[in-house]
């Protein structure tokens, strides 16, 4: 077998997951680029501020894997505690995250026989729960489990007005989770509900009231169910915009929020005392006129499905335009950026930027303490049919 090349540079090793920088070893300015970068102090800030929330009062925090599919920041919110386990959308998450937490609630539809059949193997050694919104969902996972001979949780998810997945509330509802109390294999838990359309809303006042008219179905239909003898421990719901509305509802145990860890400028618009703790780091390739720069972050390091990321540490700069592999940066009058200088830019959109990268890249100041490596970015299950990644 031919040996694999190895880089000149011993700090950069890491970059084949060889190890990770020897403290004070490797600066922000080795990192080629784009990179993807995380405050350490910040993150750490904001995981223990929504902890504290969650410290008081009946409902638990259940921090959503998705957002940044990194076992070190999901072990960090879980040691932060007033968790009740991790959410993820994914079987692969699912799997990695079953590494990292005990409690883990898909909060998705799986419905082919494949991912059912990893979801059975799964709840053989992590408590799993997940969500049906159909007979056909909840015929395949109950078979899969049978097969396996293991017992899958299940929430019933509703549609509380996103408009996505989900069962209308009530007598709907009530049927599906009849059926699953006695499906073989099916363990009946409760109800789950994501206001997704309302995490955007910008005016406070709107996003509480129509956040708890929204609520208001779920909390009414898990009492439907306990009034007809069901069981529902769990009525889960919620994400960064909602958090501290949903979170403060009677009767709803758990909240599913993601991108507070982390934040993006769409959520720090809406106004959640969160802070920006990651970004894209580029490198200036090109400086054409006295008003404009081009560096190498464009949309397959940072996404725009929510905007254009904004430029952080220089005052009045704006990204204009994401190409492939350009980010196109107007600058304020004098600036002396130069070709081979650094920006930093600040995405819109947590979940989808994060998935474009390997590693985050863990800085203090200008010190890189540490690598972590984003383990479930992409979909995993593709991984092992590749050739490159077959054992030698
Ligand atoms: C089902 C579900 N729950 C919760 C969330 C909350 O995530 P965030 O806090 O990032 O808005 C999402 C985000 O898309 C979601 O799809």
């Amino acid at each position: 077998m031919t040996p694999e090349p190895r880089t000149s540079n011993p700090n950069l090793e890491h970059e084949r997951g060889t190890r990770n920088p020897e403290p004070g070893t490797l600066r922000l300015s080795d990192i080629p680029t784009p990179a993807l970068v995380v405050d350490r102090a910040a993150l750490d800030r904001n995981i223990a501020r929504m902890a504290a929330f969650f410290a008081t009062g009946s409902c638990r925090l259940r921090p959503h894997f998705k957002a940044h599919k990194t076992p070190e920041i999901a072990r960090r919110q879980l040691a932060a505690g007033s968790c009740s386990g991790l959410t993820c959308a994914t079987v692969g998450e699912a799997e990695i995250a079953a590494g990292i937490g005990n409690d883990i609630l898909l909060a998705n539809e799986i419905v082919t026989p494949e991912k059912c059949a990893r979801v059975a193997v799964l709840a053989k050694r992590v408590r799993l729960t997940t969500a049906i919104d159909s007979l056909a969902g909840l015929d395949a996972l109950s078979r899969a489990a049978r097969d396996a001979g293991s017992n899958i949780g299940v929430l019933v998810d509703l549609n509380v007005g996103q408009g996505r997945c989900g069962v209308e509330p009530g007598e709907a509802a009530l049927a599906l989770a009849w059926q699953a109390a006695q499906s073989g294999g099916i363990t009946l838990r409760g109800v789950m509900g994501y206001e997704g359309h309302l995490q955007p809303i910008r005016d406070r006042g709107e996003r509480e009231s129509r956040t708890r008219q929204a609520m208001q179905g779920l909390v009414n239909t898990a009492n439907q169910l306990r009034d007809a003898g069901l069981p529902c421990e769990m009525v889960s719901a919620g994400g960064t915009g909602t958090y501290d509305i949903s979170g403060r509802i009677d009767g709803i145990t758990e909240i599913q929020a993601g991108s507070y860890a982390l934040m993006d400028t769409d959520y720090s618009s809406v106004g959640v005392p969160f802070e920006p703790a990651f970004w894209v780091l580029g490198t200036v390739v090109s400086r054409p006129t006295s008003d404009r720069c081009v560096a190498d972050c464009g949309h397959k390091s940072t996404t725009k499905d929510h905007g254009v990321p904004a430029v952080r540490g220089i005052a009045g700069a704006t990204v204009t335009s994401l190409n492939d592999e350009h980010a196109t940066i107007v600058l304020p009058q004098g600036s002396t950026i130069a070709i081979g200088d650094r920006v930093e830019l600040l995405p819109s959109h947590v979940d989808p930027t994060i998935n474009l990268h390997d590693v985050f890249y863990v800085v203090e100041g200008q010190a890189v303490v540490d690598v972590w490596p984003i383990a479930a970015r992409g979909y995993i299950e593709h991984r092992t049919r590749t050739s490159l990644e077959e054992p030698a």
